[in-house]
């Protein structure tokens, strides 16, 4: 098996595995973990903070109001949304119930500290040569440190630590919830945050124009669920 497919099969087992995740109370609640979803070998890893309801349901990221802003952006600046690896910093829902409504949550520190070894290895598996953190949440979780986003959007961010490469910007719920005066103008400027991102991706192209790359689907979800550790042995040794 060449590399790559073993990579997406380690991806397809750490999905299965995050589902049976219980390291922390939220996916006790969730419908199902909604894992990252794109080809490994892809240049950018876009990170968000958590699925949300329609994500939740669906078991895809990016797929509700938020992830349709996010398409339009992709679009807008010519970039493919089957080119990157699109995922979370925590991978179950957390909401609280209003009436018939779950209302978002943000996750806590101790929730997102938990998750974050899923995110670490998809990074592995990944080898994204960039990070987009959306939110403070994802950037946090990606730069090891708290991250004024307002501060710090729109440009890269190196983690001396790992030499890690993060442009952190808005998540797109915050244009969403933003005054609808200035919406035309929040979005310009988060178009413009992400177009630093844009070199990256056109050399990406360039240096692979007809390889296709296998989606790390999400696979069915058995009916017994391997347990996390035991699906992490089966990474490692489909790894080696
Ligand atoms: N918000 C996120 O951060 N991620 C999703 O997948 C959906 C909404």
């Amino acid at each position: 098996m060449s590399h790559r497919n073993e990579a997406t099969a380690a991806l397809k087992a750490l999905s299965v595995a995050t589902d049976a995740c219980r390291e922390c109370p939220l996916g006790a609640h969730a419908t199902q973990s909604v894992f990252g979803e794109g080809p490994v070998g892809a240049a950018l890893m876009v990170v968000g903070e958590q699925p949300g309801d329609k994500e939740d349901l669906v078991g895809r990221p990016f797929v509700g109001p938020a992830g349709k802003l996010f398409d339009r952006a992709v679009a807008e600046l010519g970039w493919s949304r089957e080119k990157l690896y699109v995922t979370n910093a925590v991978k179950h829902f957390k909401y609280e119930p209003r009436g018939k409504r779950r209302m978002h949550k943000t996750p806590g520190q101790r929730e997102v500290d938990a998750c974050h070894h899923w995110l670490e290895s998809e990074m592995e598996l990944v080898q994204p040569r960039a990070c987009i953190a959306l939110g403070g949440t994802a950037a946090r979780s990606l730069l090891g440190r708290p991250v004024a986003v307002m501060t710090e959007r729109g440009q890269w961010v190196e983690d001396a630590a790992t030499g890690r490469r993060v442009l952190v910007t808005l998540h797109p719920s915050a244009l969403l919830r933003g005054d609808p005066l200035q919406r035309e103008a929040a979005w310009e400027a988060w178009l413009k945050d992400l177009s630093m991102a844009s070199e990256l991706m056109k050399k990406a192209g360039a240096r692979r124009p007809a390889e296709k790359q296998p989606a790390a689907e999400k696979p069915e979800k058995p009916a017994a669920r391997p347990a996390a550790n035991h699906a992490r042995r089966r990474v490692r040794m489909v790894m080696e």
